[in-house]
């Protein structure tokens, strides 16, 4: 067995067929059925160049590309001499097809008055003006073609602005998520050397105002003091809170209000930058992962059409709960959605404000038809209780969504049955941010569905689960995740460090993309994918992938979520540590721990009986959910850990695990 292995002890044989009346639901299916898809999928693979050149064909160019790929690993171009535009695909095209009226974006704020939320619909039309002058203020500021331009905002309509106003005159952005504090400012402003920041004055988040502004002077402090400087800030005032003023800020509508709203596209490169986007690596400094232009364009756009299967004038209202600091955000709040004609939502708070069913409320307020979350949050539902969707008129709702981690089949079965009502299927949604977009997952019409599985590569994705030496793995045998042919939106690098991008992506089995996930495929072809290899536990020579265990934890009735990490351990080397959270009702005990770990051995096996529980009020996890395993392990082994800590959500978790029960 070589290191790559992972065993798989996890069996789910649930199928779940599309219905056959969602098809005529949804406005007409792109693709109709298992077959439709095996035949696009055999000729995509078979020849990629022309099947993106025909999807690519679909956008507007201001000139041709003269070559669709140019590939030598690890460095991929894709319509190579290409000139286009990513905001006037996504805006001025609606405007010029004679849609300039319709809705583009609809937004609801957090905080509610007498007559409910703040709501704003924004048409194609606005979104021209506004971009437009955006843009322009920009180009007053100094900012030119290539600068990256750093957006530090809330969940308002104009981060999205903020972003098509940098496409429109072929600017960068790093989109830094609004939730995070002024060091994660610092690091990213001065990796990617950039002179303006957008922020807002504050932002809403349960109630209570974050103080962006004061987070980007604090920065600005240290960059200063560091030799790298910021000229410009441009503040959006949303909550009216006090903010210090310093000579590089400057008011966001004194500088729009003066600025003409003509201001014609940049014509970029196909390979010009679209967006540099930091991702935490599991150690280490963030990594300014580089997106750009025309193949991430196009990707994102035919992923978001083909996976949420999006009709223009069918009545959908898509949804996705993510920040637009994530690229869940950038590609499927804004970059994809637009292009597609429909109406993409944006809400600017806590899901828990000002009670659990607030996105109940919203589904039902604008009869939502598309809902893309992530599987943290549907746990987090789950332990709230079914009162509250159960309030709420959920039948508008026709495809739920699912990203971010492997969607335990509990999760999944209440995902389906009490927020889709047993009618919708779930797109379980593999990707990374690197990916630029989905890379495996079902397609609604389509894919019959298993709980748990992301199922069926994409179009022209050629995805397989080898060992070290790349070599494909039997059905069922858990090993690499890798990637074997380039795809359009793939990463171009690794912002200034060309050395960590070979070694991260394209060292470990050469010639082929390494996610960094490990995977089994079925005898059927469904993909699963089994954790972070990172995370890979090695017990007396068995290699467990996390995944597996927890899901096994989580389906004991006590326990809504679980974390699991290996912990030094005599006899096996490596020992399992559990770390738990009850639901309500549920009390810590020894009684309780012993049953969990028979309830373990029973669904999955003795190897992966846990050697440790402890029970933990939450556990550690990143602003965008995912479990922190890494600070897990010290906890286990019972160290001080001197890790990075800065994408950590809640400080005090650290210090209660220390305490917690053992
Ligand atoms: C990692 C990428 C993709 C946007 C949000 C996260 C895990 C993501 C799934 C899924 C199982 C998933 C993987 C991946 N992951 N989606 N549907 N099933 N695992 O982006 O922060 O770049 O994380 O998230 O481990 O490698 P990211």
């Amino acid at each position: 067995m070589t290191s790559a292995n992972i065993e798989s002890l996890l069996h789910e044989n649930r199928l779940f067929e599309p219905a056959a009346t969602l098809s005529k639901a949804l406005g007409g299916a792109y693709v109709k059925n298992a077959a439709d898809y095996r035949r696009r999928y055999q000729r995509s693979i078979e020849d990629p160049e022309t099947f993106w050149a025909e999807i690519a064909k679909g956008f507007d160019w201001f000139r041709p590309w003269t070559k669709v790929l140019d590939w030598k690993v690890p460095d991929a171009q894709w319509f190579v001499g290409g000139k286009t535009n990513v905001c006037h695909n996504c805006v001025d095209r609606q405007v010029l097809q004679g849609h300039g009226h319709e809705v583009a974006i609809i937004w609801e704020g957090e905080p509610s008055g007498a007559n409910g939320p703040e709501i704003r619909h924004l048409s194609y039309r606005d979104l021209q003006r506004e971009t437009s002058k955006l843009a322009n203020a920009l180009k007053a500021l100094g900012v030119r073609k290539g600068d990256v331009v750093t957006i530090y905002m809330g969940m308002v309509p104009e981060l999205a602005i903020a972003m098509l106003a940098c496409a429109r005159i072929g600017a960068a952005h790093s989109v830094i998520f609004g939730g995070f504090a002024a060091a994660a400012i610092v690091d990213r402003v001065q990796d990617a050397q950039s002179k303006v920041i957008l922020t807002c004055d504050g932002a809403w988040r349960r109630g209570q105002v974050v103080p962006l502004k004061d987070n980007v002077d604090a920065a600005c402090e240290t960059l200063a003091a560091n030799h790298a400087a910021v000229e410009h800030v441009v503040v959006l005032r949303r909550v009216g809170n006090a903010v210090k003023w310093h000579p590089r800020d400057h008011w966001w509508h004194d500088l729009t209000l003066t600025a003409s709203d003509a201001c014609p596209p940049e014509w970029c490169d196909a390979e010009d930058l679209l967006f540099l986007l930091y991702t935490s690596g599991s150690t280490g400094k963030p990594k300014g992962i580089r997106h750009t232009t025309g193949g991430y364009m196009v990707y994102t756009a035919a992923t978001a059409k083909e996976v949420f299967n999006l009709v223009p004038g069918a009545h959908q209202v898509y949804w996705c709960t993510a920040d637009c600091g994530w690229v869940t955000g950038h590609s499927y709040i804004v970059y994809g959605i637009l292009p597609n004609r429909v109406p993409t939502l944006m809400y600017e708070g806590a899901p828990n404000a000002p009670k659990e069913d607030r996105f109940w409320e919203i589904v039902a307020r604008h009869r939502v038809t598309h809902f893309y979350t992530a599987p943290t949050a549907i746990r987090a539902f789950m332990k709230w209780g079914d009162e509250h969707p159960k309030r709420h008129d959920l039948s508008s709702l026709k495809v739920l969504g699912s990203v971010g981690e492997p969607i335990n089949p509990e999760a999944w079965i209440w995902y389906h049955d009490t927020i889709g009502g047993g009618r919708c299927p779930i797109v379980d949604t593999w990707w990374q941010t690197e990916t630029g977009g989905h890379m495996i997952t079902p397609l609604p019409c389509a894919t019959p569905l298993v709980p748990g599985s992301c199922t069926h590569p994409f179009f022209g994705i050629d995805a397989a689960i080898v060992n070290e030496n790349g070599e494909e793995q039997p059905a069922n045998a858990g090993g690499l995740l890798v990637i074997r042919k380039p795809w359009p939106a793939m990463l171009r690098g690794i912002h200034g460090d060309r050395q960590r991008y070979i070694d991260t992506y394209w060292s470990r089995v050469p010639g082929m993309y390494l996610a960094g996930d490990g995977a089994r495929r079925d005898e059927r072809g469904y993909f699963w994918i089994m954790g972070r290899i990172d995370d890979v536990i090695n017990v007396s020579g068995h290699r467990l992938g996390t995944m597996e265990v927890e899901s096994a934890l989580v389906a004991h009735d006590a326990v809504v979520e679980a974390a699991v990490v290996g912990m030094p351990h005599e006899i096996k080397g490596t020992g399992v540590a559990a770390f738990v959270t009850l639901g309500p009702g549920h009390e810590a005990s020894d009684a309780l721990r012993k049953s969990l770990m028979e309830h373990v051995t029973k669904e999955i096996g003795a190897i992966a009986r846990p050697d440790m529980i402890r029970f933990t009020q939450a556990l550690p996890k990143t602003r965008s959910g995912k479990i922190m395993r890494r600070l897990l392990r010290d906890i286990a082994a019972g160290k001080e850990s001197r890790q990075d800590t800065t994408t950590l959500e809640d400080y005090t978790v650290l210090a209660k695990l220390r305490e917690s029960d053992e």
